[in-house]
């Protein structure tokens, strides 16, 4: 079947078989890079998208299931509060990776717009579920303090 949907701004259409997931055809078909292929089982957070606003698993969602929705991936975050988020990971080393930092941005960014002002322990447990194998969460979470500490969204 043909799915059409908002993909980082822009209007997609693409044919998906039903049992086809959304995190292989963003890769795939779309050559949308940015949500990483990494455990495929929904333990690493690698490939975290946005999906009308809600952060989600593209590896464990059918792609049909964005059919007339938003999908938004690290590459397609914009706007004020986005780049406050950028310049704060950069400023405090937390693009740590390619792998684990587009989910990592994704959901930090989600945090943000459910939550003005979380706390250190808040952000940790938001983040639990996304990955670092080899670097650890401090800079992330300094990040993210950052950005909090900025004034977060205006
Ligand atoms: S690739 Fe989706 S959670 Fe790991
Ligand atoms: S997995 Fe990306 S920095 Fe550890």
């Amino acid at each position: 079947m043909i799915i059409k949907f908002r993909l980082d701004g822009r209007d997609v259409s693409v044919e998906v078989e039903p049992n086809e997931l959304l995190l292989n055809v963003l890769r795939d078909k779309l050559g949308v890079k940015a949500p990483k292929y990494s455990c495929g089982i929904g333990e690493c957070g690698a490939c975290t998208v946005l999906l009308d606003g809600e952060p989600v698993l593209s590896c464990l969602t059918l792609a049909v299931d964005a059919n007339g929705r938003e999908v938004t991936t690290a590459s397609g975050i914009k706007g004020e509060e986005a780049e406050m988020l950028m310049k704060a990971f950069a400023e405090e080393g937390a693009v740590q990776c390619g792998f684990c930092t587009p989910g990592m941005f994704v959901m930090s960014y989600a945090l943000l717009h459910e939550k003005k002002r979380p706390t250190e322990e808040e952000i940790r447990e938001y983040l639990r579920g996304n990955l670092c194998r080899c670097t650890g969460y401090v800079n992330i979470v300094r990040g993210i303090e950052k950005v909090v500490e900025m004034g977060g969204k205006k």
